[in-house]
């Protein structure tokens, strides 16, 4: 009985013990990501490494380099118990037994395969890093969202550098979305861990999925191949945005029909087939994935013949840009097609709220639109930092005299002409806009670009008032 009781504590020991893991990459994902393992599963120590020094000593400092409702509290919490934000990548590739790869796999600006395929070189030189310098195998888990084969190229690379050792790759995606990240990664809907179906790629799967375990009921832990799991994040997010275009290209309709896109919106959602998420009509998805994901999809659907497949997701893309020009277009139409010189405040430049992402926010092509068009802007966004806004704009600090940086709502609507809302952003059902109207020049104009304000009471303050899919 007590050498039963021996055996079974060493167990517990061996599977509770302190496990030392890294991943490479502290950006949006990585580092809510880690914070949260490393809130959750005291026992692991947790290490996110970057190659970009000011990042790290945001993450090290009071001021996180990513806004994140809820964010703060997990990090400060964890920072400097279990949880290290360093540039030391190759110690921490030494030191941990799972290594998560979380750098960024932007659009191909060069090359073949310019301007659809994955960028894959910063998951390419993690892996050559990763085999040069391991002195024992490892579990390499994809975090970042590749191309489906990529983890072919990571065995290839580990297999022809690091012989002696047998590395296994995982396959993780993560489908946080942000401004609700710590949300989504306290409770996902599902985890998704792909592996090669070996015994050793198994006991790599279970691995990883016993770090979730420690606070993910096992039965949203979803299990299956590699390629399966790669192909599904493309997947998922070209179903996500193919819901925004779909409801979007309703909208078109909707305007010259005087049906109400919200209202349609909400009877299609109530059919329990189609539900509610994801309906919302606005001047388009943006962020650092959608349209990556999709041109990427598309990509691959052409280097394997499918031109056809390859066009119908493209079209979800051509939606997204139509809408945005629309938006532009409406402006211009009820300011008697000219906005030279005339004051347009922008609310909200971040691609959604509760974000200070602004990578393919709507609001950098309709900004760039208006400035074509000789418009003068006044931008006020509560996140989005001004160094942001300007290099999304391609513009220099010396050359923003067509944009006011403004601290509030209130000032960028002052003297304006025109209220463009890009940004779904609490604060902006708040404004008191009665007191807005009275500053502004008349006619007063609102073009609502997320449909967010009450547009009946705002047209009866005396604004030309206009939504998304609203005659
Ligand atoms: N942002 C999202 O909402 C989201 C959601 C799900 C999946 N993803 C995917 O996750 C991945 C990361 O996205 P992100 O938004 O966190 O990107 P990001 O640009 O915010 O962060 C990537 C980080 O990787 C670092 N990096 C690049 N090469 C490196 C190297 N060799 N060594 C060390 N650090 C290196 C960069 O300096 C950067 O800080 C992408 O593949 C993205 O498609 C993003």
């Amino acid at each position: 009985m007590a050498k039963n009781y021996v055996i079974a504590r060493n167990l517990d020991l061996y599977y509770r013990k302190i496990m030392n893991i890294c991943c490479i990459g502290a950006g949006y994902v990585g580092g809510p990501t880690m914070a949260m393992i490393a809130s959750k599963c005291p026992d692991i120590q947790v290490a996110v490494v970057d190659i970009n020094q000011e990042r790290i000593n945001a993450w090290n400092s009071a001021n996180l380099p990513i806004y994140e409702p809820g964010l703060d509290e997990i990090v400060s919490e964890a920072r400097g118990k279990n949880l290290f934000f360093s540039t030391e990548v190759d110690r921490y590739i030494l030191e941990s037994e799972i290594i998560f790869i979380s750098v960024n796999t932007p659009t191909k600006e060069y090359g073949s395969g310019l301007g659809q395929a994955a960028d894959l070189r910063y998951v390419e030189s993690c892996a050559r890093r990763i085999a040069e310098i391991s002195k024992s195998p490892k579990i390499i888990v994809e975090k970042s969202t590749v191309p489906v084969r990529t983890a072919q190229m990571v065995k290839t690379i580990l297999a022809s550098t690091s012989h002696q050792f047998q590395h296994q790759i995982v396959s993780n995606p993560e489908f946080l979305a942000e401004g609700t990240a710590v949300k989504d990664l306290l409770s996902p809907d599902r985890v998704l861990i792909g592996g090669d179906l070996t015994p050793e790629g198994q006991i790599a799967v279970g691995k990883v999925s016993s770090i979730y375990e420690n606070w993910i009921k096992k039965d949203r832990i979803i299990t299956t191949n590699l390629w399966s799991s790669e192909l599904s994040k493309l997947t998922a997010n070209a179903f996500l945005a193919q819901r925004i275009s779909s409801i979007n290209a309703i909208s078109a309709l909707c305007e010259e029909t005087e049906a109400n896109v919200d209202e349609v919106a909400q009877a299609i959602g109530a059919d329990s087939r189609i539900g509610p998420k994801f309906l919302k009509s606005s001047i388009g998805f943006g962020g650092s994935c959608f349209q990556k994901d999709i041109l990427n999809l598309c990509y691959l659907c052409r280097y394997f013949r499918l031109p056809e497949v390859a066009e119908y997701w493209e079209q979800v893309i051509r939606m997204n840009e139509y809408q945005k020009e629309r938006f532009v277009r409406r402006i211009l139409d009820s300011m008697f097609n000219t906005v030279s010189g005339k004051r347009i405040a922008i609310l909200g430049y971040a691609f959604k709220k509760d974000t200070n992402d602004a990578r393919e926010s709507p609001a950098i092509g309709i900004c760039k639109r208006l400035l074509e068009e000789k418009a003068h802007l006044a931008i006020y966004d509560p996140k989005v930092s001004r160094q942001t806004i300007l290099n999304s704009l391609g513009i220099k600090e010396d050359q923003a005299n067509s944009i006011d940086f403004c601290k509030s709502a209130t000032e960028a609507c002052q003297d304006s002409h025109c209220i463009a809302i890009l940004t779904e952003w609490d604060e902006f059902k708040n404004i008191d806009y009665e007191d807005i109207y009275k500053n502004m020049v008349k006619p007063a104009i609102l073009f609502d670009g997320r449909n967010l304000l009450d547009i009946e009471m705002i047209r009866l303050i005396g604004f030309v008032a206009k939504g998304i899919g609203i005659s």
